[in-house]
Parts: structure tokens; sequence; C-alpha cells
């Protein structure tokens, strides 16, 4: 049942590109529009909406926080993204004119589902991106858009995530489309770089050798640590929870442009730093920034592993260990990005014997506070 590979995760990983396929089947039109049928929520309720809350816990709120960045950016009104956990102690201020994205691929999780019935207790719009079809969290919201991922086995989410990202991709872009915020094309333009994401991770996914031989060298290391700026931020702090959860290693992941604010002081004589590196197309000041923290942290005695977009040449040279991903827009450079990170977690987990898809202490869906 695990079709050859030694591990669900191992099999889930392999399905990524399908998982994306499957989660944007049906929902394009030949115009290349966003067609959300699951979601019934009208046209003008959606146009109405002044504000978006995402609240999630553990991976789903790591790519809430990638939608932050493409929802503000593609239909410019406030998002912001919160722990599950936190949302309804903090009293925040809800109505009418707020929409609540509640994320959660079991659609079970306690934490998310009472940040659910706070948010409709204050009027709230909700509307649930959910893997698993008649969950608790989806019959409680206002509308669902589910990710087409299939039942994700392994403990660690991996296709999970990057359907969310895809299913908030599409919401940030139905939003943007009917708000008149964006043109079709434009529109349209970034719908037919989502459908060739598949593809590039095939080719991905077919060049981890190296990412396997790394695991093992690393699997000795006390701390791993994790930095990236804008989405690749998010894609930071999901490396580090993947090793946390199944090889049991400390490690952190930071904004990189923290680093100097104290975080730094970490860094020792060969402490691995793994660095998520923007494209160097669209945003080249970002990614320019990011290499210069590379030289920081390699100054300091780091040894860096670097996540950069093929044909990004100069990077190299700051390098230890090179892991080249395919180009996509900066928004949706996470699609990328973050499948080496699980790969790396994985094997390091498998080198220093542990249960990759059992990990100690955790459960596939948390149902207590
Ligand atoms: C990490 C992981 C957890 C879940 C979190 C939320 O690999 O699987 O952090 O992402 O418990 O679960 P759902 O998405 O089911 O609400």
């Amino acid at each position: 049942e695990k079709g050859g590979y030694d591990y669900f995760m191992l099999k889930e990983i392999a399905e990524q590109p399908q998982a994306i396929a499957d989660t944007l089947l049906g929902r394009l039109s030949d115009r290349g529009e966003i067609v959300l049928d699951e979601v019934r929520l009208t046209d003008q309720d959606l146009r109405d909406i002044d504000k978006v809350f995402i609240v999630a816990c553990g991976t789903a709120y790591h790519a809430g926080m990638v939608a932050k960045y493409a929802i503000e950016h593609w239909v410019r009104i406030p998002c912001e993204v919160e722990l599950a956990s936190e949302f309804r102690y903090r009293d925040p201020i809800l109505d009418r004119s707020t929409l609540v994205i509640a994320i959660s691929q079991s659609g079970e999780t306690m934490d998310t589902l009472m940040a659910v019935r706070h948010a409709k207790e204050q009027k709230a719009r909700v509307l649930a991106i959910c893997n698993t079809n008649g969950s608790t969290i989806p019959r409680e919201s206002d509308a669902v858009l589910y990710t087409h991922g299939g039942p994700e086995i392994a403990v660690a989410s991996t296709k999970a995530f990057l359907t969310q990202l895809v299913a908030t991709y599409l919401i940030g872009l139905h939003l943007a489309q009917i708000r008149g915020v964006m043109y079709a094309d434009e529109v349209a333009a970034v719908v037919e770089k989502l459908r060739s994401t598949p593809d590039a991770l095939r080719e991905l996914l077919n060049s981890m050798e190296d990412v396997r031989a790394l695991a093992r060298d690393l699997k000795t290391a006390s701390t791993v640590l994790f930095i990236g700026r804008h989405v690749g931020f998010p894609v930071a702090l999901e490396g580090a929870l993947k090793l946390k959860e199944l090889a049991y290693m400390h490690a952190e992941g930071f904004a990189a442009g923290e680093l100097k604010h104290g975080p730094i002081a970490l860094i020792d004589e060969g402490t691995p730093v793994v660095c998520v590196v923007p494209s160097p197309a669209g945003r080249g000041v970002m990614r320019d920034k990011v290499v210069s923290n590379i030289q920081e942290v390699r100054a300091r005695g780091a040894r860096t592993i670097v996540i950069a977009e093929e044909g990004d040449e100069d990077v190299r040279a700051y390098a230890d260990h090179l892991i080249p991903v395919p180009h996509t827009p900066t928004l949706l450079a996470p699609l990328m990005t973050t499948v080496p990170l699980q790969i790396l977690a994985c094997e390091i987990a498998a080198a220093r014997g542990h249960d990759v898809d059992q990990p100690r202490n955790l459960a596939k869906s948390v149902t207590v506070e």
C-alpha cells in the first residue's frame, strides 16, 4: 500500500504534483478564470469583505502565512494570519465584513474548530480549506474549498500543505477577480503558472539524490537553522517544524532579516543553516538581501545549504551545498522550495532510525485544545 516507497511520507511527497493538479482541476475556466463552486458565499458577500483573517495550526498555519503575502498583494485588503489556538483569546475584531479562512487538513483540529465557532458567533463569514470531505470544520463553515490531495496517512503533513497553498492562491485570485483588482488576463497569467507547477515539481523530485546524501551528513548535527524572507520565511518555519517532528532534532526558522537582532549569536563553526533564496527575477532586491544574510552567517562559520532557483549561478559561491529548484513566480515559489526540506527531514529521521510515519508523541489529528 506504500506503493514501493519505504514510508507513506515519501509516497505522499511523490504524489504532490498530482495533488496540485487535482486541486486545480475543474477550478479554472477555459478563459483562465477561477471557478469555485463549493463556495456558498455570493460574489456580493465577497465584494463586501474588508478584512481577512486566516486561522490554522502547525503546517496549515505556515500555509496561511504564505497566503497572507499572496492575498494582500493580489486583493489589496488587509489579511492577518493567526494561530488558531491564540485567536479567540485575543478578542479579535470581527464582523459581517470579515472573511475568516480556516485551513485544516483533517477538518477536526479542535483549536481551529473553536476559532471557527468564535468567528461565527461574531457574525464573520467563514470559509474552510480542508482535505477531508464531510469533516467538522467544513460542516460548520459558510463555505468550503476542498483540497483534492487524497488521504494523508503519514503524521507529518506534506501534500496537504502544497494543496493548501494552491487553494489559498485560488481564493486570492478569485477575490481579486470579482473585486476588479486584477484584470482577467493578469489572473489568467498566474493561473498559467500554477498549471505548470506539477511538471516543474516532477522535475524537482527527480533531482533529490544530493539531498539524500546531505541528510546522511547532517544526521548528527545538534541544531539546524533555517532562514528565509517574504514567502521564504514560512518555508523556513515549515522546514524547521518537519525536522523537529520527524528527526527530534533542535531546529529553528527565522526571518533572514531578524538574524542580526539576536539569532546570529547561535551560529558556531559548522552550524548548518538552510537558506531559502528568492528568485532573482521580479524582486531581485529581496534575493540580494538574502544572499548578504548568507554571507553574514558564513563569515561566522555556518555551513550553508542554499535552496535557490536554477540558473542563479552567483549564489554558488556562498553555498556549501546548493539545491537548485525550478523557476516559479515569487509568490508561488513555496510550491518548489518546501519540497527539498520535506525530503531532508524525512531522510534525516530515517538515517537516525526513527519511525518516519509515526513520530513519537504526535497524532494525525489533534482533537483536544
Ligand atoms: C505537521 C502537522 C501538524 C498539522 C496541524 C494542523 O506536519 O501535520 O502541524 O499541520 O496539527 O492539522 P490540520 O491541518 O489537520 O488542522
